[in-house]
């Protein structure tokens, strides 16, 4: 009966977190026990959210913590913790009771607030910080943890965020992958217990299973209607999230940090932060949802978010291991001819001892290789200037095969267990980054690079393999070494920013290995996959979509996939462009095409990386996938259609309805990326309302022998 204080309304403090439309309400009861009591619509009046409890007739919450805003372990609480620990006299008992609360104001739209809570018996305290972004309904959370007792705390678990909704039931939609699989979605209603989303791969932590997802309560969202939240870790290693139905069946999410393997020594007086959670709540269903996400990964996360961003070639599929100069010098003639703005060097440029003429050797001696390219990377830089395109170049600092100098000279700089057999993932392993001599290692061969090459354009920046055998020669604490290698590499991005703030960097991790909020600070876009067949990608772009900006994602035309090379083009331009062919080996048509795509997408891309996109026909439930950017002014529009069924007849018997446009304004509707010598059967001088386009909707008019279509939407100024 510990709840009655709250549920009879003698609430003390009551701290509603209010966004534009949504509002995540913290209750301390007379206790001092801090609750989430409400986490939805936002109401009128601020003040009836201490009515909330009221209105509920669940079982008895017999601890009195079960909506705990941040569970401690080892006093009253029965379910999932988001903290336990180990106090310095080696009692494992936390209570967490509420002190205060702060409101600080960063902007007019965002406000950061901490509440602190401490341990009655134990000078132990807990800072909650929650950063509301009033605008996009998104709030990011995270907490401190910091004591002052004799000796060391050992703590066990460490939550970022500690949730609580309340419906009659949850669906969850969560995604799991491999290499060249990514973002596979399963939908699945959550059943008492505890579902767990984690990963304990240490780097390259996304591989089988991304820290992103989704619950709706009561039924599962659809584009448009119904409740859903969005969630993801900002944290580019071990993660967990608990999702517990508990025996009043709500909700329970509790995220962070995997503490697997990981139990961290805090001594008194340090304080031991943990990442952000972030997290959204829309009423209006997951697209509403995916464009706040957008909105504010733009406005606040990504880096150059309201930038631009640069269409390339990359030479890995064209060539992988196989280049010299001369080879190189021809495609950054390629490079422009076919019109892109800067030629991307991948894997294989670097290391003499041991070539990196595959992927068994020289990762890690990051000195030019002087047979491939003896005037260097800087007369490709040059020559690139002569030509008048940009140049990019891959690295993979965070890694080292065993065949190479590196290792040779620093054993003791790679992630190992000394007495033990190595285990490779791609032949290689990975530099110990909690040594602060590794991160700067790391730092120089980024530094040296632009030092030496002041115009070099662009980093594609890879992480291949994953953790094995998990030991540091330089931490004392072996425990520690999951999350001080995340941080060593965030010390390590930090600080190249802090010199290069602004050159854009491809987050890469074997494909999407390595995709979250944290890292792209970072980083201006990230490599979804190095599957590139356009089929599949149209499924992950999809799915990615719904947490990342068209702006971050980028995608390359390649020889993957049997479809023809329009539908290619078209699947990739629904987020970055870029090309990973040989030039050379297109024909005159072809490569007329693909010039004349890159215009066009010159043309509207402004609107796939700033506007609002909508997802209009989903590709997992019908033959055919369409989305549809639109610039805010609701001026202008690019809408993609694609088909993924090729059976026969198949196609679009019926008009897609358009979202997000003026439905007062009128609108002409032209086909774009047709290829040379074809027409487009929609009328080219038809004005539409947008009212129209939305009820009735276009045609793209999809068939079997029209597999791809984009159809550009400009408004008719009167
Ligand atoms: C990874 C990346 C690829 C490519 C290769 C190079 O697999 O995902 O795009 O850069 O490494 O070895």
């Amino acid at each position: 009966m510990a709840a009655l204080g709250s549920t009879l309304g003698y609430a003390q403090t009551t701290i509603p977190l209010e966004t534009r439309s949504t509002a995540l309400v913290l209750q301390a009861d007379d206790k001092k026990n801090l609750r989430i009591v409400y986490y939805g619509e936002k109401l009128a009046d601020a003040g009836s959210y201490a009515q909330v409890p009221q209105a509920y007739r669940q079982t008895d919450d017999y601890s009195g913590v079960l909506a705990s805003a941040y569970t401690p372990a080892g006093s009253r609480n029965l379910a999932e913790p988001a903290i336990t620990v180990v106090h310095a006299d080696g009692n494992t008992s936390l209570d967490l009771r509420y002190i205060t609360h702060t409101r600080q104001e960063v902007t007019p739209q965002v406000a950061l607030y901490t509440v602190t809570l401490q341990d009655p018996v134990y000078p132990f305290t807990v800072k909650l910080f929650y950063k509301v972004y009033s605008q996009e309904d998104v709030i990011e959370q995270w907490s401190e943890i910091s004591h002052q007792e004799k000796g060391p705390v050992v703590l066990n678990k460490f939550a970022s965020a500690n949730l609580h909704l309340k419906a009659p039931e949850f669906w969850l939609t969560q995604y799991h992958g491999d290499w060249a699989k990514e973002m596979q979605p399963e939908t699945s209603r959550i059943t008492h217990g505890i579902k767990t989303l984690d990963s304990k791969l240490g780097t390259r932590a996304n591989l089988f299973q991304p820290s992103v997802f989704m619950v709706s309560p009561g039924k599962p969202a659809t584009e448009d209607e119904g409740t859903v939240l969005y969630g993801a870790m900002e944290w580019s290693g071990n993660f967990r999230i608990d999702l517990e139905l508990d025996y009043q069946d709500n909700l329970r999410i509790v995220a962070g940090m995997n503490n697997f393997a990981s139990a961290y020594t805090l001594k008194p007086k340090e304080t031991f932060a943990t990442p952000a959670f972030v997290f959204l709540l829309s009423h209006h269903g997951k697209g509403e949802a995916s464009r706040k996400l957008h909105t504010w990964a733009r406005n606040y996360k990504l880096l150059d978010g309201h930038g631009t961003r640069l269409t390339l070639l990359n030479n890995w599929e064209a060539t992988y291991f196989d280049f010299n100069e001369q080879k190189l010098f021809g495609l950054l003639k390629d490079t422009k001819r076919l019109g892109v703005d800067l030629f991307l060097l991948d894997d294989g440029w670097f290391a003499n001892k041991y070539p990196r003429n595959g992927d068994t050797a020289g990762l890690g001696d990051w000195e030019v290789n002087r047979t491939k390219l003896p005037n260097g990377v800087s007369s490709l830089v040059k020559e690139a200037a002569n030509n008048d395109v940009k140049f990019g170049i891959w690295i993979e600092p965070e890694m080292v095969n065993p065949k190479s100098e590196l290792y040779e000279k620093h054993p003791d700089w790679v992630i190992r267990q000394p007495a033990r057999e190595e285990h490779y993932f791609r032949n290689q392993l990975v530099l110990d980054l909690s040594n602060p001599a590794v991160q700067q290692f790391v730092f120089q061969v980024v530094d040296k690079l632009f030092t030496e090459n002041p115009s070099l354009a662009y980093i594609k920046w890879d992480c291949n393999a994953v953790v094995y055998n998990a030991y540091s020669a330089h931490l004392r604490n072996q425990s520690h070494l999951y999350i001080e290698y995340v941080r060593g590499l965030y010390n390590v991005l930090a600080k190249i920013r802090q010199k290069y703030p602004k050159v854009p960097m491809m987050l890469c991790s074997g494909g999407g290995g390595r995709v979250d909020y944290a890292a792209l600070q970072y980083f201006t876009e990230f490599w979804p996959s190095d599957n590139t067949d356009p089929l599949e990608r149209i499924f992950m772009q999809w799915e990615y979509s719904y947490f990342y900006p068209a702006l971050a994602t980028s995608n390359h035309v390649t020889a993957w996939g049997k479809q023809p090379l329009k539908f290619k083009v078209d699947v990739a331009m629904m987020g970055k462009l870029g090309f990973d062919i040989v030039v050379d080996e297109l024909e005159a048509q072809e490569l007329a095409f693909c010039q004349q795509a890159l215009r066009h997408y010159n043309d509207v891309k402004q609107v796939i990386w700033q506007g609002d996109q909508y997802r209009l026909a989903d590709p997992r439930q019908g033959s055919f996938a369409s989305l549809v950017y639109v610039d805010p002014a609701r001026a202008t529009g690019v809408m993609f259609n694609y088909l993924v069924n090729n059976r026969y007849g198949e196609g679009t018997p019926y008009p897609v309805k358009l979202k997000g446009l003026d439905p007062a304004a009128r609108y002409t509707v032209r086909e774009i990326n047709l290829l040379p010598g074809t027409s487009s059967p929609l009328r080219s001088d038809a004005v539409y309302s947008g009212d129209f386009l939305m009820k009735v909707g276009i045609n793209p008019q999809l068939s079997t022998s029209r597999t791809s279509v984009v159809l550009q939407l400009s408004k008719v100024t009167p």
